[in-house]
């Protein structure tokens, strides 16, 4: 890592990280989720945690060590995750959803696991919306307060990262193109950070940590003095 790392440019900043992907259950042993590893998240801990950073790491269904010095707490679902964001977000002054969430929940989850009958036809899965959570973190946010979302996109990825931007509300959006060579679970990324004020900095192909580092450096940008 750079020269930035070294330095305790982050002290005294309360950041809250969501990482992984949510998962919705069906039944007491199914569920409907994402691929998400939680990489990302997890490099976005560390590395503020390293800057001096209070990190909080609200972590969905990942398999990934706990950082040192990292607060973690555990959800499974999109609600339990947006309970915790909502509950973190009182005392901080960053808030990152780096989580893949689910847009949608199946509309009934039963408390017995589903049985399979010969010749009876399943019955579909009817699904409901899930809340949004980084727009309704970033219309509740404290003056002074960060809201940095995440998007994943397969085309027009600047002009689409810049309507999601404006639709969330966030201060800064992470924006990185999916579906070539790029998949979840892997160990670097490339993207462009964009800013609610219209700057735009791109971040070539590199570790997650790289990544993470410039996110913080924009976050410092954005709010230099707390
Ligand atoms: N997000 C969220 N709550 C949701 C869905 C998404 O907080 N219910 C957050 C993600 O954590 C991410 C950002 O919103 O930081 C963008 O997620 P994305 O799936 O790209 O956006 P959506 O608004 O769900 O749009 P799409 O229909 O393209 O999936
Ligand atoms: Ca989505």
């Amino acid at each position: 890592r750079g020269a930035a790392a070294e330095t305790a440019d982050l002290a005294g900043r309360r950041v809250v990280i969501s990482a992984g992907g949510t998962r919705e259950p069906l039944d007491p042993v199914r569920y409907l989720g994402n691929h998400s590893s939680g990489k990302q998240g997890y490099a976005l801990a560390r590395t503020a945690q390293a800057r001096g950073a209070e990190v909080t790491l609200v972590a969905a269904n990942t398999a990934l060590p706990d950082p040192a010095g990292v607060r973690v707490e555990r959800v499974g679902s999109a609600e339990e995750l947006r309970a915790a964001m909502r509950r973190e977000a009182a005392g901080a002054d960053v808030l990152v959803m780096a989580a893949a969430v689910a847009d949608f929940r199946p509309a009934h989850t039963v408390g017995q696991k589903i049985k399979k009958r010969d010749g009876v036809e399943p019955d579909p899965i009817a699904l409901v919306r899930n809340a949004d959570i980084l727009a309704e973190l970033s219309a509740e946010r404290r003056p002074g307060q960060l809201v940095v979302g995440f998007a994943a996109e397969t085309e027009n990825v600047l002009a689409g990262g810049r309507a999601k931007l404006a639709r969330k509300g966030c201060d800064l959006l992470v924006v990185n193109e999916v579906g070539g060579g790029l998949a979840f679970g892997t160990d670097e990324n490339e993207a462009v950070i964009l800013d609610a004020d219209g700057g735009e900095t791109p971040v070539p192909l590199g570790p997650k940590e790289a990544l993470a580092d410039r996110l913080w450096d924009a976050v410092l940008r954005r709010s230099p003095t707390r």
